[in-house]
């Protein structure tokens, strides 16, 4: 059976494209969903994505996960410097998680160097634009393979 994969975009990410783009891009939410489902077909992954603006709603997704999911990637966006909530709910959930971002949350302000999440991940990738997702999905579907 393919292994199956959950991306979970955060709060205001779809704004992408209109947001702020000199920081975020060009590329609006449905593009950079686009070039990941290829990646993920080339892959032969099952590849499911999901928008939410509210903490709650990507707790439940963590929660309605368990057991149906290989890996998930996800940009908790705002919620990434303040929501112990998403935090929990990945390390109750117990499916290897990836962080990414699109811009380097390191070299902006400093209420953004903080991430509550990255501890419980098995990795974060930030600061390439529309790329770090890529390189989320390719770190995805390498931990997919490693579980066979
Ligand atoms: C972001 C960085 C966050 O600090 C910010 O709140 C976002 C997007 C990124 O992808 O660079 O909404 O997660």
């Amino acid at each position: 059976m393919a292994k199956k994969i959950l991306i979970i975009h955060g709060p205001n990410l779809n704004l992408l494209g209109k947001r702020e783009p000199k920081i975020y891009g060009k590329f609006s939410l449905a593009e950079i969903n686009k070039s990941l489902l290829a990646l993920a077909k080339k892959n032969k992954v099952d590849l499911k994505t999901a928008q939410s603006n509210h903490e709650g709603e990507i707790v439940d997704l963590f929660g309605e996960s368990k057991g149906k999911f290989d890996a998930i990637i996800i940009n908790p966006a705002g919620y990434t410097h303040t929501s112990v909530a998403i935090r929990d709910a990945i390390v109750a959930c117990g499916i290897p998680t990836i962080e990414v971002h699109l811009s380097n949350i390191y070299a902006r302000e400093s209420f953004r160097q903080t991430s509550l999440i990255a501890p419980v991940c098995k990795g974060q990738i930030s600061g390439f634009g529309s790329l770090s997702y890529i390189l989320a999905l390719e770190a995805a579907i390498d931990i997919c393979k490693s579980k066979k």
